[in-house]
């Protein structure tokens, strides 16, 4: 049997442009993001700096526009001056986030470069866990200013004389959390971000900061935390954090692949209690968000090193499978679908620690499933998010009601006229004939239907078998006076391009 689904867009009514940052990544030093990620001395292809050239062509493959650094948990103990000047005069720290010993050969300048390289900006982060106001603001000073003060000059006698002009900074990571290192309660953690946003922007007005929500949609303090930091904040913040990972423990597949509802919800809700301080504050401006990390993450809260102070020990290497790919492809739909509040999105993380890419370091490097639902959106996803009128089936799932089976949003690219839908069919069962009408387009062509299928849901990839979730060209699409008409097979990720002809 074959569930049937239609879909309505007309270029004329649109939801938001495609901030380019939502296609945004983050690399901590946790586990072998940096060390055996990026940065691997030894490997065959590593440059002069240690930097994996094979990772930066993958990195570079998917167009990330920015990436957060340094943490995540780790950066709410981080002494970044410990991170700049000469590798060998640099301490070696016990790092209590994951209790690993941080080498500090990587830091920030080496972030710089490493980034430039990749094509991407930085989304720095500074540590309001064991330290405030005054490391923040002297790290600016380091990166942003240009010469003539103490900081500056510092970096120009470490070899940088050009400021990085880093733009966008977050005011610490999850200080909501009981595990992070300093936490706080929200009217500690507002206040001391309003004073440290100050001094920051004192120092270079140019800089977009982003404020701590909640770590997670079920933390007891969320809503509560996101108004009171928000009251304390407002006038100096541009963006607030939201935190989301989902996982498929429960081995539900159909109440995993729902999950973006959740994320949806999560959204809303958070840009409902942005237009509440707004209101309440009879404010002109509008806080955006940030959703600075989100990912499936199915090995959450499991694997602490055994033994404490290794030196870039695996942690959280999770192995994706197909429907992760698929759980991915609806988180970034939903991402899309709310563009016109969600400015910044990172998924986290980008290399060996819950992420798309994997290396062994020294050794080769491999892509995850997850990695070709990113590769897609950020490659043709990017231009103006449509207004869609949606008509599909629905089912029931354990913690969700009315999930359709069709997951779907269409961008429109301006620059390149074309128009991509992108696809999740969640049915697991049966395939879907989708009826697209896009006649306010005028005349269109198939570029091509690109298909994310498998026989097994559970299909992975890895170094061994580094193919067996990849993505085919040759869906079945057809284009017609207006009309595309697609068949998308069962729990499928599909990207139907075209492209407008006149
Ligand atoms: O991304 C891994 C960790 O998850 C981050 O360090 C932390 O911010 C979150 O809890």
């Amino acid at each position: 049997m074959t569930i049937r689904a239609n879909m309505l867009v007309d270029k004329h009514f649109t939801v938001s442009a495609v901030d380019p940052r939502v296609y945004g990544s983050f690399v901590e030093h946790l586990g072998r993001a940096v060390y055996g990620g990026i940065y691997d001395p030894g490997h065959p292809t590593a440059d002069a700096s240690g930097f994996r050239q094979d990772a930066l062509e993958a990195i570079r493959a998917l167009r990330v526009p920015i990436v957060r650094y340094p943490g995540g948990n780790f950066v709410s103990g981080y002494n970044w001056e410990d991170g700049v000047g000469p590798k060998s005069e640099r301490p070696r720290s016990l790092e209590l986030a994951w209790w690993t010993t941080e080498t500090n050969e990587v830091g920030t300048n080496e972030f710089a470069d490493w980034a430039k390289l990749a094509g991407t900006e930085v989304m720095m982060a500074v540590n309001l866990g064991t330290r405030g106001i005054d490391a923040a603001r002297q790290l600016v000073e380091y990166c942003n200013h240009p010469s003539g003060s103490r900081w500056s000059d510092l970096r120009i006698a470490h070899g940088y004389r050009e400021p990085h002009r880093f733009k966008t900074w977050c005011l610490g990571n999850e200080m909501d959390g009981p595990w992070q290192i300093g936490a706080k309660t929200a009217v500690e953690y507002g206040r001391l971000a309003n004073e440290t946003a100050k001094a920051m922007r004192w120092v270079d007005p140019s800089i977009e900061l982003v404020a701590c929500g909640s770590s997670s949609r079920s933390m007891p303090t969320f809503a509560d935390w996101e108004a009171t930091v928000l009251d304390l904040t407002y006038d100096q913040v541009d963006y607030l954090s939201l935190h989301a990972y989902y996982n498929n423990n429960e081995g539900d597949t159909a109440n995993f692949l729902a999950r973006s509802l959740d994320l949806d919800q999560f959204i809303q809700s958070v840009a409902a209690i942005c237009d509440y301080v707004q209101a309440k504050k009879r404010s002109k401006k509008k806080i955006m968000l940030s959703l600075d990390e989100w990912n499936v993450w199915n090995s959450i809260g499991s694997s602490r090193a055994d033994e404490r102070w290794q030196i870039a020990p695996p942690e959280f290497e999770d192995v994706y499978t197909h429907e992760d790919a698929l759980a991915v492809g609806c988180f970034l739909i939903t991402i899309l679908k709310n563009a016109d509040r969600v400015k910044m999105a990172c998924i986290a993380q980008l290399i060996n620690t819950i992420a798309p890419i994997m290396t062994e370091t020294g050794g080769p490097l491999w892509l995850q499933s997850t990695y070709y639902p990113l590769l897609h959106a950020s490659n043709y996803g990017r231009g103006t998010v449509l207004l869609s009128n949606v008509d599909s089936p629905k089912y029931d799932s354990k913690d969700y009601t009315d999930v359709p089976y069709l997951e779907s949003v269409c961008v429109f690219d301006e620059a390149t006229e074309q128009l991509t839908i992108f696809a999740v069919n969640r049915h697991l069962e049966e395939a879907m004939a989708l009826d697209v009408d896009v006649r306010s387009f005028g005349t269109l062509r198939l570029i091509e239907h690109l298909v994310l299928e498998n026989d097994n849901l559970k299909a992975v990839n890895t170094k061994e078998t580094p193919n067996r979730v990849v993505p085919r060209s040759g869906g079945q699409t057809t284009v017609d006076q207006g009309q595309v008409t697609a068949l998308l097979s069962r729990a499928s990720w599909n990207v139907i391009r075209l492209q407008v002809t006149k």
